[in-house]
């Protein structure tokens, strides 16, 4: 399972880089406006800026809505750099864009997923990766997971090409199940993937070890 960090913070991008495991990045204009970084030019410039940090898959959203403008927007959005991927919200303009990319060569995140449905769309669309949002759908009373499991096996019956990507991950128990029930890719904030880390049996037995090497050396 490939690990993309989801955040447009540059300092956490580059922590996560420097532990050797991230593959790629996720961004939206939420996360954008988070960091305080409005403005179309502002916003490219980020987004140039994250590339330069990370080699991998740098999802980059449109923010018109309609296919012309979709098209227009994602078309520039992907020649800022090598490694950005059009992110696409699932909508129907949003569905031909993505069809259109995927005949121009140009790959593609589809967004805002909520339904097996929705997810063979993105599939039949050409999508290169389609965002489930587990943490949305486990806050709206349902279980995510549940929607990762069986678009994993739709996907696999079907043999759609499309990797799935768990979004809206909230916790390092969300990541291990994502990986559990089949996703491709997990998009974490920073503070889930340092979850991942921890252990309380860890820190007492590395105390222990530390403790007992200091008594045999001092
Ligand atoms: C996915 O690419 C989105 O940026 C993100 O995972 C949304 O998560 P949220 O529900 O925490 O806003």
């Amino acid at each position: 399972m490939k690990f993309f960090i989801d955040t447009a913070n540059l300092d956490h991008i580059r922590e996560a880089h420097e532990l050797g495991i991230l593959d790629g990045v996720t961004t939206n204009p939420s996360l954008m406006a988070k960091e305080g970084i409005t403005g179309q030019a502002n916003i490219e410039n980020h987004y140039k800026k994250i590339c330069e940090i990370v080699e991998g898959d740098v999802s980059a959203e449109v923010n018109a809505t309609d296919f012309a403008g979709m098209v227009k927007e994602g078309t520039h959005l992907s020649s800022l750099a090598e490694n950005i991927v059009v992110k696409v919200p699932m909508t129907k303009d949003g569905v031909k864009a993505i069809r259109h990319f995927t005949d121009n060569g140009i790959p593609t995140n589809c967004t805002l997923v909520f339904s097996s449905a929705q997810a063979i769309l993105a599939a039949k669309a050409g999508a290169t990766y389609v965002s489930p949002f587990i943490g949305r759908i486990d806050d709206s009373n349902w279980d995510g997971m549940l929607l990762i499991k069986e678009m994993a096996e739709i996907y696999a019956i079907q043999g759609f090409e499309t990797q799935i990507l768990a979004a809206s991950i909230r916790n390092s128990r969300h990541i291990v199940e994502a990986a559990k029930n089949g996703a491709d890719v997990c998009t974490c904030p920073l503070s889930a993937i340092l979850g991942m880390l921890k252990h309380p049996l860890t820190d007492l037995g590395l105390e222990q070890f530390l403790a007992d090497y200091r008594k045999g050396n001092s």
